[in-house]
Parts: structure tokens; sequence; C-alpha cells
């Protein structure tokens, strides 16, 4: 069994590449099924939703060339079946927006019910609402999601709640649609703007992405024969300034864009660390105690659910006692019992949990219960006296690239052992 071993404390200084989105990435590599034709996907993060995504492509029909560890060229002219593996579909969340892109593509699909990160009941109501309100018909049984449709013809839709995944999975069916489809009180984060932007790069006709109105003409077809660079991980990048906080660092984040990190800088100052804004990259740093917050986790423009637990691993250090309300998910609170294995003094309760500020955290063994807790639990383990063990890095390893590396360059003392 793998595991990260992390000595602290270290103070992290030093520069970091941001990778490309793995919440865009994992949405165009599925939309690339929309295009009769070639293109080539630049700035892809290398991790393992990105490679099962792959996978599942190439099960599908397409044909993939690996131009380097970031970046490939997909062939989707051929497209062999509309049964999607199983076993590669439960692997995680997004490999639902591959009925969005079927759907639009070849009128139909099979596909398991998706996996993802454990936070909650995760439905999917509002992506089966949005497809039938196209005209398609969708039957859920066996857990397998079946969907049909003879032509799908625009219409207006209200989305009832604010959610990422069902906004970019109606935008791909609508896409090759006969006529126009809006999609009102759509999600706004970076990474639908930046889905939106790649398949208008392959002909397709969106309009306001970002904002709470999406329009999308349908287009006969996607051309592809272009080439498409994925928008820097927003999150990722979050996690890092974060770090920089909870270790009393200073960090320089290159490849990034500032303005997707306004909620997370007002929170930085807010509890007394630096930001210095250069555009396409920016400073943080913090060379004391941090004070206390509350943080409410909101729908994009607001504080992200995905840097929550981060936040919490700054709060357990903060002078004085924070609150955090997990507005999105009813269970992202998991992380905190392995925090508190660590001297944190944290109490959840449902969507709620209160922060007592700690001096100082310890070293212990630890286990990752999702994606996001898991970089917080690296991040502790960086600032905590003495050895943290992290277990189950499989959930790191679905949306970091090199994480250890990344840390590693800024100081930290990090390796990935091998426990047998
Ligand atoms: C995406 O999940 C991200 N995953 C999540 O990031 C992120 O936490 C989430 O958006 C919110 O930002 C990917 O993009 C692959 P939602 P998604 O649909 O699309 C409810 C990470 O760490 N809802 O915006 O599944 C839902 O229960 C991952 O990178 C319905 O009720 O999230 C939740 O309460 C973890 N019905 C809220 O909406 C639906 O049909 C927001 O969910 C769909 C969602």
């Amino acid at each position: 069994m793998e595991k990260l071993v992390v000595t602290g404390p270290t103070q992290l200084k030093g520069e970091v590449e941001i990778s490309g989105a793995k919440n865009a990435a994992v949405a165009i590599l599925p939309a690339t099924l929309l295009i009769d034709g070639v293109c080539t996907i630049e700035n892809l993060p290398h991790i393992s939703d990105i490679e099962i995504s792959c996978e599942i492509l190439e099960k599908l029909g397409a044909k993939i060339t690996w131009n380097n560890k970031n970046s490939i060229t997909i062939d989707t002219r051929e497209i062999k079946t509309t049964k999607a593996p199983m076993d590669l579909t439960s692997k995680f969340r997004a490999s639902y927006y591959i009925i969005g892109s079927m759907l639009g593509r070849k009128g139909e699909i099979e596909v398991g019910m998706p996996g993802g990160c454990k936070l909650g009941a995760r439905p999917i109501d509002q992506h089966i609402k949005g497809f039938e309100a196209l005209g398609a018909n969708v039957t859920v049984e066996k857990g397998k999601i079946n969907a049909k449709a003879k032509k799908l013809k625009g219409a207006p839709i209200y989305m009832d709640i604010v959610s990422v995944g069902a906004t970019i999975n109606v935008m791909l069916a609508a896409v090759l649609a006969k006529g126009t489809t809006t999609i009102d009180n759509a999600a706004k984060e970076p990474h639908i703007v930046d889905v939106a932007n790649f398949l208008n790069t392959m002909g397709a006709d969106i309009r306001g992405a970002g904002t709470d109105v999406i329009k999308i003409n349908g287009v006969e077809k996607l051309h592809g024969d272009a080439t498409y660079s994925v928008v820097p991980d927003q999150i990722e990048a979050g996690t890092f300034m974060l770090a920089a906080v909870a270790t009393r660092g200073d960090i320089t984040l290159k490849n990034c864009i500032t303005k997707h990190l306004e909620s997370i800088t007002a929170k930085i100052i807010e509890v007394g660390g630096n930001v210095e804004d250069n555009i396409d990259s920016i400073r943080v740093w913090c060379n004391k105690r941090p004070n206390k917050a509350h943080i409410k986790t909101l729908p994009y423009p607001g504080f992200p659910t995905d840097l929550q637990p981060q936040m919490g691993v700054v709060l357990s250090l903060a002078n004085g006692n924070s609150v955090i309300n997990e507005s999105i998910w009813e269970s992202r609170f998991q992380y905190t019992d392995e925090l508190n294995k660590m001297g944190a003094k944290i109490t959840a309760n449902g969507k709620t949990a209160f922060f007592e500020g700690v001096k100082k955290l310890s070293g212990a063994p630890v286990y990752c219960t999702d994606l996001r807790a898991g970089a917080a639990l690296v991040i502790a383990g960086i600032c905590a006296q003495g050895e943290t063990d992290i277990y189950n890095l499989q959930h790191i390893d679905r949306g970091y690239e090199d994480i250890e590396g990344k840390f590693r360059k800024l100081g930290a003392n990090i390796k990935r052992v091998t426990e047998e």
C-alpha cells in the first residue's frame, strides 16, 4: 500500500506551476465525442481521472495519441458503440458527461451510475430534467442510465438548483440540438466557461457561459481541426494559496488566472495573509498566526466548497474560534476526524463545523476520505510537528498532478513510499 510520509513543520517557500483544471478537463474530454473530426487538447492535468476518461473514450471508438503527458490528439470520427464500460464509468463523477455528448452525437447511450467523492447524496435529477426537456427519454435501472432521443430539440430549461454538472451536461446535449436552448439559473464556475470556450472553438454557438443564463444555438456539426488549452486549475491554485497561509510561508503561483481566485484572496487577507496579484501569477505569504474567520461555501463566485477542507487546516491553527458552513454538500467534514487525530479541536455537526484554534498540530497516521480532504491532510502534515503518514492516496491522485513533487519543490519534507 502506498502512503505519503510528511515530516514537519516546514514554512513553504518558492514557486509552483499550476496545472490545467481537472473539472474542466474531465468535461472537455467527453465533449470531444460531439466532434466528427480530430482535435488536440493541451495543458491536461496528468491525473487518474484523465487517464480513465481516455480509456472510456477509446472503448467508445476514439483514437487517442499522447503527444506528451499533458497533451493528446483525439480522433472521434469513428464511434463504434453506445454502451460505455461500467467498470470505468463508476470510478469517477464526471463519467456522466458522456450522456450529454453521446445524446448529441448518436442520440443514445447506456452508462453506469457515476462514482466520485462521497460527499452526500449527489443526485442527477437536474441532468435528467434537462435531457428530457430537450426531448430525450431517460431511464435509470439496475445501476445504469439509458438515454435515447430521435432528434434533440432546443428548449428553455430552468435549473431548480445551481449545478456545475447539470449545467455542463445539458450544454453538451444542446450543442447539436435543433434550435435554441437556454439554461437559466446556470452555474458560473470557470470550468464551465472553459468547456463552452472549447466547444465554440470546435464550431459550437454558446453564449453567456459564466453568467446564470447560457444560450446555445444548435449547429449541424462540430468540425474539430483545432487545438485547445485547458484553463489553469482554480482549486489547485487555491490549495497552494492556503498552504502558504497555513505553513506561514511565501509561495508564488505561476500559470493561474487571478480573477478566478478573488474569493480565496479576500479570505486570506481577512485572516491576516498577504496577496500580490500579478494577473497570471499570484504571490501569497503570511508571517504570523492567522486570525479566526467565518466561511460559507457557495457556488462561484462564492468561496468554493472544493477549498473548504484546505481552509479548515488554516482555521484549525488560527487565533480564536472559527465556523465553516458547508452549503453545497451534506457530508464534507469527514476530514475533521483526521485533523482531530493531529491535535485539532473541531466539532462538525451536519453542514456546520466549529474550529477552536490551536497553536500546533502533531504528526499522526491519517486517511484521505475524498480528494480535497487528502490535499488538506498534506497541508496539515507539512504544518505539524513530527511525522504524518497519509493513506488512501488514490483519492489525491485523482485530482492533483505530482502533489508530492510540487510540495517538495517548495521545501516540504514529503515522500511517497510503499508499505508492505
Ligand atoms: C462538481 O461536482 C465538481 N466535480 C465538485 O468537485 C464540486 O464540489 C461541485 O461541482 C460543486 O462545485 C466535478 O466538476 C467533476 P453540482 P457536481 O452538480 O457537478 C446538487 C472536486 O473535489 N445537485 O454542482 O457533482 C448536489 O447534490 C469535486 O473536484 C442536485 O440536487 O456538483 C449538490 O448539493 C468534488 N441535483 C449541488 O447540487 C443534480 O442533478 C451542487 O452539485 C445535481 C446536483
